[in-house]
């Protein structure tokens, strides 16, 4: 049975601790949050919990731990559980800039350290359908992507760090976005030769965007189109489509459609409905580190995705 800490008991956090718990191989769960209201809600349905995540390290005999605490803190809070050689889940965007990023793979490495990225559309059943659709060349060659991560966030609401740049980085696109940016990397596997963006503040008056829009131009001559916004009101879209010379696929969390133009052109509707992509993450991390395996989702194949989000603010600068 394994012992997990969870550092940050936020949103997220509470989401890995559920999931932990109802995994049969997961023992005892400790929580760090220096937030004591956030300890307090732990402790009063039976977690122990500490203020500070290295007194947790030291004191318990931990066998993994999830890091899901705000962006600005994801290297400094990593590098340090690394010391303890220790096999890590490691909330998206895992850094802030690409020299982090390469700390954080040096050292992983280095010390021969499992950590695995939470880019969780990876674990939902009908992206996973997709990205197999697309290797097994269903659609033919990918022309054309469209990326949507349209949800209103009401940033008055927000924990005020997710909404500056010094804590935050980015807005929309680092925040959420990201899911659908890495979604297209992972189905393309392609060279990304250019990239245009647009970040706007149409609605919050915030440091970080509250809407991003996009192209990513890939080195085959395919092209991914983005849209992301925190002020979408009343019809949230979170998905792909995805042309290609032969057909087509249309994929969110809750369903999958595929076009298909064999000798008569057919709509397929796999049997394959909406999953809880959070819990299949945990449980694909639990299994790494009993079963000794590779993660699905890599310091590595994390770092592809960031290239494609800093590309894209980058591409803004100046504008
Ligand atoms: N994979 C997903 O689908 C998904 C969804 C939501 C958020 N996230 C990511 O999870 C991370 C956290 O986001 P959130 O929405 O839970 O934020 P949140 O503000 O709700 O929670 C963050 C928590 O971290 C705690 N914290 C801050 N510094 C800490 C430290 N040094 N040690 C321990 N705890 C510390 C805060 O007190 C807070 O309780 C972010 O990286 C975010 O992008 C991922």
């Amino acid at each position: 049975m394994l012992n997990i800490g969870v550092i940050g008991y936020g949103f997220i956090g509470k989401v890995h601790v559920q999931h932990y718990i109802s995994n049969e191989n997961v023992g005892k769960v400790i929580i760090a949050d220096p937030l004591e209201v956030n300890r307090k809600s732990a402790e009063k349905i039976g977690f122990k919990t500490y203020e500070s995540f290295e007194d947790m390290l030291n004191s318990e005999k931990l066998d993994a731990v999830s890091i899901c605490t705000p962006h600005y803190t994801h290297r400094d809070i990593t590098l340090r559980v690394m010391d303890f050689k220790i096999p890590i889940l490691l909330e998206k965007p895992v850094a802030t800039s690409r020299e982090e990023i390469r700390e954080l793979i040096e050292k992983g490495e280095r010390l021969n350290i499992k950590v695995m990225v939470a880019h969780s559309l990876r674990f939902s059943d009908t992206f996973r359908l997709a990205k197999r659709l697309i290797e097994d060349k269903e659609i033919g060659n990918v022309l054309f992507i469209i990326g949507k991560y349209l949800a209103f966030k009401d940033y008055n609401q927000y924990p005020k760090w997710k909404t500056t740049k010094k804590e935050a980085w980015g807005g929309t696109l680092f925040r959420d976005g990201i899911h659908i940016v890495d979604a297209i990397v992972w189905f393309s596997g392609k060279r990304i030769t250019s990239v245009k963006g647009l970040p706007l503040n149409l609605l919050f008056d915030t440091e970080v965007e509250d809407t991003f829009l996009g192209t990513i131009n890939f080195q085959d001559g395919s092209i991914a189109q983005l849209s992301m916004s925190s002020i979408t009101k009343g019809f949230e879209q979170i998905g792909l489509e995805v042309y290609g010379t032969k057909g087509s696929i249309k994929v969110n969390n809750d369903e999958l459609i595929l076009y298909k133009e064999d000798d008569t052109p057919k709509y397929i509707k796999p049997a394959i409905g909406a999953s809880d992509f959070w819990k299949n993450q945990i449980d694909h991390f639990v299994d790494c580190v009993i079963n000794n395996k590779e993660p699905l989702v890599t310091l590595r194949e994390a770092e592809k995705t960031m290239e494609a989000i800093f590309m894209l603010y980058e591409s803004a600068e100046g504008l």
